[in-house]
């Protein structure tokens, strides 16, 4: 693979192959030569923090924390030379399953004579690299693909002559790229065409774009993409909002975002607007549903600009995706991508889109440095969500929401080790999506609920608005809040600040013992009959489930023993039709009972519903029950072998070693 490639760089890149040793260098060279300019789009003059670059080398106890901004897993050097824009230019091939054309980086230097631009890739096709120094005129430029470090993919080291501030990387995509996912026509809603969709966070930029894939770099962007005329590109950027087909469609992101928010759909999308500045994308058949499911949307949007300001991003699409999307959403600014397992038909579980919109300040704005840090944008986004619920639907919903989720992390707690119950956790050597745990959403959330009952809400708000002011387009590590804490919300009121014990929260395991502990009135009285219907004081009959919400039915069918027998799941299914529940997560909560106790009636609904959904949070939970018991994983593996190829790239990642499958 190596091209062209003078001997002195080449002892270099064989130096950099391990990425520890990339990283140490790096780190070196950090603190050594400062970042003089400000990329473009910075708000102020420090922003665009790379792994420790801009700031004075810290002294004293800080140096600990500068050490933990170093980005383990990214090969990219942006404290010497920083990608600040990107041109993309893209045509999607749907027979070959592959996205083909080239990205034009601009580039910024800390020094002019810094030649040695480092890229993550993963599983591209290099096709040929050239540098230009006014865009029009280019040269060769000779590069480097190193080898495949597992997950993370391959550096690709570009030399870029001084004064060539542009480099053009020709490339093409590999049907299996991590971060893609290409779906047949029948695995869409409408059957006759195919469909597209990207999914970035966190690593899997590198699999579909040639760049710094580093939540601590920050870049704009210009996108033109071709696809067949029927179909429609969507990307998490600057678009007409429905306009014609044309086949060919240009999009531009003017404020800088980190690599992970670069998202990119196709397919066949209509539009239909919710609001004045927020609408919905959908496949024509399920777009009257998706419209009317997030009819709150607009109100969602006031209600957070009212509590933190102003929305930075223009528009609030929405993209619901096919049902293999294997998230329940993700935050692409502009355009959050959601899965069509939250069209329940009652808005009951729209909770999700307030979560993703919550991102548009606590990781859009304010983005976590490093995947260490990934609980400054879950545990914040999580608290912003439980209050943009509260404001449009009450408390009550907020609180029972907030004890679902509190009762999730205690599942957790229990089954993981202590080092992975720490929110600044250390990711080493492992693929930071194995981050996304209950540990950042929930126990994060809970530090902030916690600052915010000691200080008391006015105080909480305001500082918590003044962080994603004073953040804003830039990146934050945890020593950074620590700092940012201290300064502007403990001095209000030292004496408070060694109740918090916040050293405790972000590194020790578990919950500290000053942890709020969230409840619910509504589902007191949901366990009060619980139980009493478990001792068999109550009738089936006599269960006020009539009149639950979805969130008492999730909770009431969490409470229950795994031990019912078959004879009271059937009671239950015949009072309450839970096997034919269309709502997905109610149906979810209902299979795995199913599984737990062996009730066979609903076996043909459980291997249609791990068929239908690909959604790793709805299904994984299923397969690792079945996977528990002999038949019960024969039975997991024969529906895996039908469900598989319908399955996104990261689900299969992570439900493969569940069933044993080599692929
Ligand atoms: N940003 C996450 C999704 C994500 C995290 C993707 C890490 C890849 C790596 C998104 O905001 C999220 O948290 N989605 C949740 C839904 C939410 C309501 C908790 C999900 O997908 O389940
Ligand atoms: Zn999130």
């Amino acid at each position: 693979m190596r091209r062209c490639l003078p001997a002195s760089l080449l002892a270099l890149a064989l130096a950099a192959g391990a990425n520890a040793a990339a990283q140490e260098a790096e780190a070196d060279n950090a603190s050594r030569r400062p970042m003089p300019v400000a990329p473009k789009g910075a708000r102020r003059g420090a922003a665009q923090e790379g792994p420790g670059q801009d700031r004075p080398m810290p002294v004293g106890p800080l140096r600990r924390g500068w050490e933990s901004a170093r980005d383990l897993h990214s090969a990219a050097n942006p404290a010497q030379v920083r990608v600040t824009h990107l041109d993309l230019d893209l045509r999607a091939d749907f027979a070959a399953k592959v996205l083909e054309g080239s990205v034009v980086l601009s580039l910024q230097r800390a020094q002019p004579d810094l030649t040695t631009l480092m890229l993550d890739t993963r599983d591209l096709e290099i096709l040929g690299v050239e540098a230009s120094q006014d865009g029009k005129a280019w040269t060769r430029a000779a590069y480097q693909l190193n080898g495949e470090t597992p997950f993370l993919g391959s550096a690709l080291q570009v030399t870029a002559p001084e004064g060539h501030d542009r480099v053009r990387i020709v490339y093409r995509t590999k049907p299996s790229a991590s971060g893609l996912q290409w779906l047949a026509p029948g695995q869409t809603a409408g059957k006759k065409h195919p469909f597209m969709f990207s999914q970035s966070q966190a690593i899997h930029a590198r699999s579909w774009v040639p760049c710094q894939d580093s939540p601590a770099v920050r870049i704009t962007f210009t996108a033109r993409i071709r696809t067949p005329k029927a179909l429609r590109a969507v990307m998490g950027a600057q678009n007409p909002p429905a306009g014609p087909r044309t086949g060919d469609y240009r999009f531009t992101m003017e404020k800088p975002i980190p690599s992970y928010l670069l998202a990119l759909a196709i397919g066949d999308l209509d539009f239909k607007p919710l609001g004045k500045r927020t609408g919905v994308y959908a496949e024509p058949s399920m777009l009257p549903a998706a419209a009317k499911e997030l009819a709150d949307t607009e109100k969602m949007v006031a209600a957070a600009e009212k509590l933190y300001g102003p929305y930075a991003w223009g528009r609030y699409d929405l993209l619901m995706l096919p049902p293999s999307f294997p998230f329940g959403g993700m935050e692409n600014p502009r355009l959050t991508f959601a899965t069509p397992t939250i069209l329940a038909g009652d808005k009951s579980l729209v909770s999700l889109v307030a979560h993703e919109l919550a991102h548009s300040w606590s990781g859009n704005l304010v983005t976590n440095a490093t995947w260490r840090d990934f609980w400054l944008n879950e545990g914040f986004t999580t608290y912003v969500e439980r209050r943009i619920v509260e404001a449009i639907y009450g408390k009550d919903r907020a609180d029972m929401e907030a004890v679902l989720g509190y009762n999730t992390l205690q599942a957790d707690l229990k089954a993981f080790a202590p080092k992975d119950q720490v929110l600044h956790i250390d990711l080493a050597g492992r693929d930071p999506d194995d981050g996304m745990t209950e540990v950042p959403y929930e126990k994060g959330c809970l530090l902030l609920r916690h600052l915010e009952q000691t200080y008391g809400r006015p105080a909480f708000d305001a500082w918590l608005k003044g962080w994603f002011a004073r953040g804003a387009f830039q990146s934050r590590t945890t020593a950074d809040l620590e700092e940012d804490l201290a300064a502007n919300l403990f001095k209000s009121d030292p004496a408070k600040e060694e109740v918090v014990r916040l050293a405790e929260w972000i590194k020790a395991p578990g919950l500290p013992d000053n942890a709020p502990a969230p409840a619910s009135r509504a589902f007191a009285e949901v366990e009060r009959v619980t139980a009493a219907w478990a001792a068999g004081s109550l009738k089936t009959a006599g269960l006020p489930a009539r009149a639950w919400s979805t969130q008492e039915w999730l909770h009431f069918l969490e409470a229950l023993p795994a031990d019912l027998g078959p004879a009271r799941m059937k009671d239950l299914d015949q009072a309450f039709r839970l096997t034919d529940r269309g709502n997905a997560e109610i149906a979810h909560r209902w299979l795995l009972l199913a599984v737990k106790h062996r009730y066979e009636p609903a076996y043909p609904r459980l291997e249609k519903y791990l068929v239908a959904i690909g959604r790793r949070k709805l299904i994984k939970p299923l397969y690792e029950e079945l996977a528990k018991t002999a038949d019960g994983k024969l039975m997991a593996i024969d529906i895996y072998r039908k469900a598989r190829a319908g399955y996104h790239p990261i689900a299969q990642a992570s439900l493969d070693p569940i069933l044993g499958w080599k692929p």
